[in-house]
């Protein structure tokens, strides 16, 4: 070995090897690399696509490829793009790429083959790649890139200008089953991009148009919405550190309010669902892309459950990278002391205000006595009926089995009343969920009506009828479970709740 190779500033074999494992947190955050690049190229478009494929001698492989519509690159500038630290754009702050790294470094995170195909202006088209099995093998350069007849580009790239990133051999993929990653990746992507979506672009992942995702669930989009805005959105304006001539940037961060009202009667394993529980915190948004979330600028506050029930959004432009510590994987931050200083009196005070507010809320649901009580009778009688059927397995979302005691005596249901507008003429109707009896009431049906809504008598006065009347309906409901022992009897009990519904509307009306 000559002395020159030996003491070359990098050991491109071992060098290729370590910065694989430089550690995108998930797939969605290494494929947002390549996302990104397609926005900053004008892209309005990009379609993702994974899939399992046959290599040459029957053996799986996974392969992912990210098209978009964007300005493309010219030979050249491709065969550069696959180098590790160039960058057309390098330390600029005006987009999301800066250090010249996220093209290269995503794709090898996940794959030990990357080619990029590109054309600039529909007519001419060009391919490059990077293989990690040919630089370790051989001390390699990035081949020079050669021209592709536009036909095959065309076969390849759904649009007729753009780029078309594929990563193959996805040897980090390979033991992962595609149907629940890419169900990850979709909810991944529409939060991550959800600024991007709402400001019109479209994304696509195999072949289906990624819905936007607000954590915040105020804006419509994939999510539950209902959350309310807290207080108007702060705003700081702070100097931009490395900026010349000095300017200064601003930091936006706003506030939401979950309904506990409406949602606290979910079932865990909806509020899982939904991203209601275990999601609290904030979400860092850079440059319109969510780069990380979690329990930031808190100062003392701990997260408690009731936590839950608030979000948070931070946004910022590069020009504070420093302030926030981004790193160029563009997937954490780690907060400056200077930015600590400026963020955290505000939202450690707003953090307890809506902490006490979950709180407060909670103790009014939970104060509602009335159905308390009913809701407590059922389930101390339920043990001696007949369990329901459908009760003996696990619930689908793993709820707890029915336990049978000692003496053959099950378990019981829990019971829930729940308000609803419902589409039929039912005043009630049951759901089953593993053990939990939800009984949802119908807002727009007279009796309850008459007997819950605004119209109704006086609280004290009603308070015995009406544990009464949801003791009536929560026997019902229990009596039917009971009957449904198959689809026949379950169809008749139906057909009998609704009769029973509609006559009970007429005589009521
Ligand atoms: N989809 C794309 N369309 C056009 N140019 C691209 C695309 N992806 C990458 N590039 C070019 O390759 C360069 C390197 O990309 P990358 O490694 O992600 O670094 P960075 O985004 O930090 O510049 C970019 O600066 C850009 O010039
Ligand atoms: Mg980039």
């Amino acid at each position: 070995m000559s002395e020159r190779t030996s003491f070359a500033l990098i050991v491109p074999e071992n060098f290729i090897q370590a910065t694989r494992d430089s550690g995108y947190k998930s797939l969605g955050s290494a494929l947002a690399e390549l996302v990104d690049n397609a926005f900053e190229a004008k892209a309005t478009q990009v379609s993702v696509t994974m899939e399992k494929v046959e290599r040459q001698g029957g053996a799986e492989d996974v392969r992912v490829t990210v098209a978009d519509n964007g300005r493309g690159m010219e030979a050249q500038t491709l065969r550069h793009a696959l180098q590790f630290g160039w960058s057309s754009r390098f330390n600029q702050r005006d987009s999301h790429g800066r250090y010249g790294m996220g093209l290269p470094n995503a794709s090898l995170s996940h794959a030990r083959r990357v080619d990029v195909w590109s054309s600039p202006d529909a007519r001419t088209a060009a391919v490059s790649y990077l293989d990690v099995d040919e630089v370790v093998s051989r001390a390699a350069s990035i081949p020079p890139a050669s021209e592709v007849p536009m036909p095959d580009f065309r076969r390849l790239c759904p649009f007729a200008r753009g780029t078309l990133v594929a990563w193959s051999r996805c040897d980090r993929l390979m033991d992962r089953k595609l149907g629940p990653l890419s169900r990850k990746l979709r909810a991944e992507l529409g939060r991550l991009f959800r600024y991007q979506l709402w400001a019109g672009k479209r994304l696509q992942l195999n072949g289906e148009l990624v819905p936007s995702f607000d954590p915040l669930f105020v804006k419509e989009g994939a999510n539950l919405v209902g959350a309310k805005p807290f207080g108007p959105e702060l705003t700081y304006e702070t100097e931009a550190p490395s900026a010349s001539p000095r300017r200064t940037s601003v930091i936006k961060v706003r506030f939401a309010e979950l309904p506990v009202a409406q949602w606290h009667s979910l079932s865990n394993s909806e509020k899982n669902v939904q991203g209601i529980a275990k999601n609290a915190g904030v979400s860092i948004v850079r440059a319109g892309r969510e780069i990380d979330r979690g329990w930031f600028f808190m100062g003392q506050k701990r997260k408690e459950n009731y936590d839950d029930w608030w979000r948070c959004e931070v946004r910022f432009e590069p020009d504070l990278d420093e302030l926030f510590g981004v790193t160029h994987t563009k997937q954490e931050i780690h907060p400056s002391e200077k930015l600590l200083s400026i963020l955290v009196p505000d939202m450690e005070r707003i953090a307890r205000e809506l902490n006490g507010r979950a709180r407060r809320a909670f103790l009014d649901v939970k104060g509602d006595t009335a159905f308390r009580e009913s809701e407590t009778i059922a389930e101390r009688h339920d043990s001696l009926l007949e369990p329901p059927r459908e009760a003996g397995a696990v619930g689908k979302n793993g709820a707890r089995k029915i336990q049978r005691g000692g003496r053959g005596r099950v378990g019981g249901l829990e019971y829930r009343l729940k308000f609803q507008r419902l589409d039929s003429p039912c005043f009630y109707q049951p759901e089953l969920d593993g053990t939990r009896l939800t009984v949802v009431l119908n807002e727009a049906h007279p009796l309850v009506r008459a007997s819950f809504g605004t119209d109704a008598k006086s609280r004290d006065e009603t308070k015995k009828s009406r544990r009464d009347v949801e003791l009536l309906i929560l026997a019902a409901a229990r009596a039917e479970l009971t009957l449904a022992k198959n689809k026949k009897a379950k169809t008749w009990t139906n057909a009998f709740r609704q009769s029973w519904s509609r006559t009970l509307a007429t005589f009521l009306s």
